[in-house]
């Protein structure tokens, strides 16, 4: 288990517990605004776009090619941009906090 805090760009603060499946999934399953997962997870979408806290880099490794070939045609992308339908929830996450990208 582990408690994913979710921030918004209104500057709300969502902590959601989650065991397994991707981070976007969790999101949608509570309907983060600004998190809509479009593609399913498949990575042809960015709407699943989150900004990872510096303490949580390292932790959720980098992007493999295809995610940061999507991410190139994300305006809105950063160094600390993941496409959270990549990232897989695990106990090593807890605590995390991912800023979401759009509103
Ligand atoms: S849900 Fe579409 S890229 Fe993540």
């Amino acid at each position: 288990m582990a408690v994913i805090n979710f921030i918004t760009q209104e500057g709300e603060k969502i902590s959601v517990e989650g065991t397994s499946g991707s981070i976007m999934e969790l999101a949608t399953s509570v309907g983060i605004a600004g998190l809509d997962g479009d593609c399913g997870g498949v990575c042809s979408c960015a709407t699943c776009h989150v900004y990872v806290n510096e303490t949580y880099r390292k932790i959720v490794g980098e992007a493999e090619k295809i995610e940061k070939e999507m991410l190139e045609f994300d305006e809105l992308a950063k160094e600390n941009s993941r496409l959270s339908c990549q990232i897989e929830i695990s106990e090593k996450l807890d605590g995390i906090e991912l800023i979401v990208a759009r509103e």
